[in-house]
């Protein structure tokens, strides 16, 4: 018998959501930048999905960006936040994050940013109170994964949410690959000034 225990790193999709790809590579071709037929339909489509996702997560539709994956992800709202950062140089973090967070500060680091990497407990978690300490009008990131890719521990991001609200201008991240201990991302993490109620990710969450 074969047991397969890594989860964490990657596990099967929803019938329904397998089902709503192959239907799309079985009848769709079309680009969504073409202005015939098919791209069009491709389009609608493509802003369907957008709407959808902004609605599930509590955002802004043009704030919704697609990319390959997690790390292209994690690149993009590093670098990205990094860029938009006017005069603030500094970024809090934690020692235990995913590589594909953790290269990107390494490199921020060198173009002469202060990173910040606040270290986790025995347990892996992350004291908030730790995070809090660190934040000042300096402060351009806060990146924090919200549930650990190796351990699976999540961490209690509410706080550092609200707290880096005070500071005009600082962005959040929140990380949601694979998510392994099927956290409900709640809109009052990624964004605590939001009224949308808590939508589960993963029918298994237990919190
Ligand atoms: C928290 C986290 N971020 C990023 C990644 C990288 O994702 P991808 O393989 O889609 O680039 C992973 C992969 O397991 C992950 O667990």
């Amino acid at each position: 018998m074969h047991s397969y225990l890594d989860h964490n790193a990657g596990t099967p999709i929803r019938p329904a959501v397998r089902e709503a790809i192959a239907r799309f590579l079985r009848e769709e071709h079309g680009n969504p930048s073409s202005v015939h037929q098919s791209g069009q339909r491709a389009r609608r489509m493509l802003e369907e999905a957008r709407e959808r996702v902004a609605r599930l997560v509590g955002a802004p539709v043009r704030t919704i960006v697609f990319t390959s994956g997690g790390t292209e992800s994690n690149n993009l709202a590093t670098f990205g936040a990094a860029s938009a950062a006017g005069g603030r140089r500094k970024i809090v973090s934690s020692s235990i994050e995913h590589s594909s967070v953790l290269a990107p500060l390494a490199e921020l680091e060198r173009r002469g940013f202060e990173v910040v990497r606040v270290p986790p407990d025995h347990d892996g978690r992350i004291d908030p109170a730790d995070v809090l300490e660190e934040l000042d009008e300096n402060t351009a990131l806060v990146t924090l994964g919200l549930a650990n890719a190796e351990v699976g521990t999540t961490q209690d991001l509410a706080p550092i949410a609200a707290a880096v609200a005070h500071f005009a201008g600082s962005r959040r991240c929140s990380a949601a690959t694979p998510n392994p201990a099927s956290t409900p991302i709640a809109t009052s993490v990624i964004s605590p000034k939001r009224t949308a109620p808590r939508i589960p990710l993963s029918s298994g969450n237990t919190r």
